[in-house]
């Protein structure tokens, strides 16, 4: 902006911190510092360790014959009998935290989503046995009635509206059977209005003060958590989309405000999600509001970055560090990956 410009126009533009300019070509290389491994290596802004990784995991009972999901080459789900080892195996990788989701048979989802507040059903069974089995690993559930729900939304559907308030009812009690399981964070990711308040009081009430909110803050209406609908079986059940609760993948103002009311209702940690095709958003909650900021590198990333990487299109290795690494850099904490155990033995290696 030339000095004599009117000042108007010179305070219409918003001031953006400059990259210092120190020097000038021939004399300035910048190539200089990318010569050696050792040198990239000293120069690293950004590093991505195991401390990063969450490990979103499906469980399924007798009810589901199928490890492996289609749409998610290298996922499986796992039984109980098989969940141990693998939460085990993780967390001696280093892996600080899981994510459970259940596959639900249809037989137990109803529109009055029950399975979702029965103490002892699948989330709730495999909690225990976690904390029973590998108690060091955090444990994240996930609040949201879309795998009980015969109608497949996230919120209670009456005559064709997902309701506020009356899922909100079940959402509280929800998390608090996950609490009761023992269970060290409740992730509600149904995006309805004023939930994070309404279960921080719940669990308070039961008892349960140490237990953690990670709020799905910014989540978006997205077309990128297909394989993950059929990974829990809810795809069949859903009829239209989730723009009524989700956000519009246009906004970005909307998340922050979103992200302000999660923590003004006493969220621990926020997430935005998608991951990639978000980062924008990552960097924007990171740097108005300074807080733990979570992202989630949904189904359909993953799927895409392995579907690439199979057909011998992409690296696979080289692009699932790259991906997690474009997280960090964006101001992420953490990120919910299902590439955490390959990318964490990766890292192990060095
Ligand atoms: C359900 C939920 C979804 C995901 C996490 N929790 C799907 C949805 O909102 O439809 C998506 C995760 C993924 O795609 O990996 N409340």
């Amino acid at each position: 902006m030339p000095e004599d410009s009117p000042n108007f126009l010179r305070q219409a533009v918003p001031t953006q911190p400059k990259a210092a300019i120190t020097g000038a070509y021939p004399t300035l290389r910048l190539r200089r510092n990318r010569t050696h491994d050792w040198s990239r290596r000293l120069v690293a802004e950004t590093h991505l360790s195991v401390d990063d990784l969450i490990w979103p995991v499906f469980v399924r009972d007798e009810s589901c014959p199928d490890a492996e999901i289609a749409a998610m080459p290298g996922v499986r789900r796992f039984t109980l009998s098989e969940l141990s080892d693998a939460v085990g195996h993780a967390a001696e990788l280093g892996i600080p935290a899981i994510a459970l989701f259940p596959y639900v048979e249809d037989a137990k989802k109803t529109p009055e989503c029950h399975e979702a507040v029965n103490g002892d059903n699948l989330v709730c069974r495999a909690v225990r046995q976690i904390k029973a089995e590998v108690p060091g690993v955090g444990v994240i559930c996930d609040v949201a009635l879309d795998p009980y729900n015969a109608l497949g939304h996230d919120g209670l559907v009456r005559g064709g509206r997902v309701l506020n308030d009356e899922s909100i009812d079940l959402l509280c009690r929800q998390a608090q059977v996950q609490a009761d399981a023992g269970c060290d964070v409740v992730a509600p990711s149904d995006m309805m209005d004023g939930r994070i308040g309404r279960i921080r009081a719940c669990l308070d009430v039961a008892g349960h003060q140490d237990v953690a909110i990670c709020a799905y803050a910014a989540k978006y209406a997205s077309a990128f958590y297909g394989p993950f609908r059929q990974a829990i079986g809810s795809g069949a059940a859903l009829k239209g989309d989730k723009k009524t609760y989700q956000m519009d993948p246009a906004n970005s103002d909307e998340a922050l405000r979103e992200v302000a009311l999660d923590l003004d209702e006493g969220a621990d940690l926020v997430m935005v999600k998608p991951g990639m095709p978000y980062l924008d958003i990552i960097r924007r909650v990171k740097e108005n509001f300074s807080v733990p900021t979570l992202a989630y590198q949904v189904s359909g990333e993953y799927s895409m970055i392995q579907a690439a990487a199979q057909n011998g299109w992409i690296a696979g290795e080289a692009a699932m560090m790259e991906s997690l690494l474009a997280f960090k850099r964006a101001g992420a904490d953490g990120v919910f990956t299902y590439f955490a155990p390959t990318a964490a033995e990766k890292l192990r290696a060095g």
